[in-house]
């Protein structure tokens, strides 16, 4: 409380010597000092600590609003779109980005999925962290479960530049990256030294996060030129003892041909052939219990007889889940803000407006999978607890997101798990209990 006396001499002082008055109040340190020991009770010094403390905690904090309000517009309005991704990758890896400075994640978030358990279901989903550099500054941030890639077997540098687009009005970006991938062996090199390191200090781990409860997945890519087969096939070879689980993106817009992958014939081979290359794995598996369950991503860009038809090739070929969705190739122009030419870039659109799509293919997916096991994961234009949750109860097991976090930041994931706690605890269910529940 300031004393009612020293706030009138202030104003007085003020109000007599407009120009001067400023100065002579906190500049003339034995004035100043009066004046601080009169409306603080504590030394100057000692308030000038414990101000600079408050804010430096605040701002190193990742949930604070300065990073979605300030330094993720500062960073967009310096850098063009991929400058941006490389910047924040940069910062990650470097360990300059705020912390969660706790992160217990509530009991009504656990999700049980492949024989294990997460502690929550926001994920990150592939093309963020494409060859595998912030595995860990991704869980620090409170992701359940991390999806690096895609990685193609041999390195490859994707479309030229300029490749990546913000429409921002609508938090979405266009990109059409192409695959750009250092390759199996960089990022294999550097997952090895990665898990050298952890399972020293870690010897009982059983997951390839080295995290009690999260998950860290490979998505898997094919090279520009490469077989639609084989390169899938090296790619469960080579990551499969690193990987909790190993998806098969046969959805990218910007890789000629790739998503005619997912017509019924050609999707049932290239799955059982991954899976019994899968069933082959040997050597020091991370849990010798357990093979990495494969899962296929797809467009949302399919008619409801592609979505029957891939859901039956992932049930014919045995996988365990299905990831909905990559970006679209659509341009719901009607519902952007952005206008122009910017739209029209050749590429896939991703975030708030590719929710409707994505989820409105999702539920599709869903009527011709709910009686099987095959584990749905809900992608695409997540950006809230309240999108994470239409998912669940249209039948996610967990969630991925990508573009919302590069408009929000660092706090995001933990943001989406706290909202997602109170809607469940509102509503006096768990999280595995409103998967699916769209259907009864
Ligand atoms: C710049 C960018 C690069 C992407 N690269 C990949 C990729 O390499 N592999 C993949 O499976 N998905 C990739 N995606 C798709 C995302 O994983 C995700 O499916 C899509 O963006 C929809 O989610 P979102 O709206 O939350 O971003 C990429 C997305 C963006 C924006």
């Amino acid at each position: 409380m300031i004393p009612l006396q020293a706030t009138r001499r202030l104003s007085t002082r003020f109000l007599a010597h407009p120009s001067v008055s400023f100065k002579r109040c906190f500049s003339q340190k034995t004035s100043s000092t009066t004046l601080q020991s009169k409306i603080l009770p504590l030394p100057s010094s000692t308030f000038i600590l414990v101000v600079a403390l408050g804010l430096g905690a605040y701002s190193l904090d990742a949930r604070s609003a300065a990073n979605e309000y300030i330094w993720c517009p500062l960073i967009r309005f310096f850098t063009d779109a991929e400058e941006g991704h490389k910047l924040g990758i940069n910062f990650l890896k470097s360990g300059v980005y705020p912390r969660l400075f706790s992160d217990v994640d509530d009991p009504v978030l656990k999700v049980n999925v492949f024989g294990k358990t997460l502690s929550n279901p926001v994920g990150m989903a592939a093309g963020f962290d494409k060859h595998g550099e912030v595995i860990d500054p991704l869980f620090n941030l409170g992701f359940g479960y991390v999806e690096i890639g895609s990685i193609t077997p041999l390195p490859q540098p994707g479309n030229p530049l300029p490749r990546f687009f913000r429409l921002s009005q609508d938090e979405a970006v266009i990109n059409r990256y192409g695959f750009n991938s250092v390759g199996h062996l960089q990022v294999l090199t550097d997952l090895k030294r990665r898990f050298t390191k952890l399972h020293v200090q870690n010897p009982n781990a059983n997951s390839n996060s080295f995290r009690d409860e999260k998950m860290l997945a490979i998505n898997l890519g094919k090279n520009k030129t490469g077989d639609e087969v084989d390169d899938y096939i090296k790619g469960v070879q080579n990551f499969g003892p690193y990987a909790d689980a190993l998806v098969i993106n046969v959805s990218s817009p910007n890789t000629p041909g790739l998503r005619d992958l997912q017509n019924e014939a050609k999707l049932t081979n290239l799955l059982t052939k991954v899976v019994a290359e899968r069933n082959n794995l040997e050597g020091e598996l991370i849990d010798s219990t357990r093979k990495p369950p494969i899962l296929v991503k797809v467009a949302p860009d399919l008619t409801e007889p592609e979505i029957k038809s891939i859901a039956q090739s992932a049930k014919d070929a045995k996988i365990d889940g299905i990831i909905l969705s990559n970006t679209t190739i659509q341009r719901p122009v009607d519902q952007l803000i952005t206008k122009g030419s910017i739209v029209q870039e050749t590429g896939g659109l991703s975030g708030k407006p590719l929710k409707p799509i994505s989820l409105k293919a999702f539920r599709i997916l869903r009527k011709y999978t709910k009686d099987s096991d095959l584990v749905l994961v809900g992608c695409g234009g997540i950006s809230n607890g309240k999108d994470a949750i239409e998912f669940a109860k249209a039948g996610a097991t967990y969630i991925e997101l990508y573009t919302a976090f590069a408009y929000k930041g660092p706090g995001l994931a933990r943001k989406i798990k706290d909202e997602i706690t109170d809607e469940l605890k509102r509503e006096g269910k768990t999280w595995m209990e409103i998967v699916g529940s769209d259907d009864k």
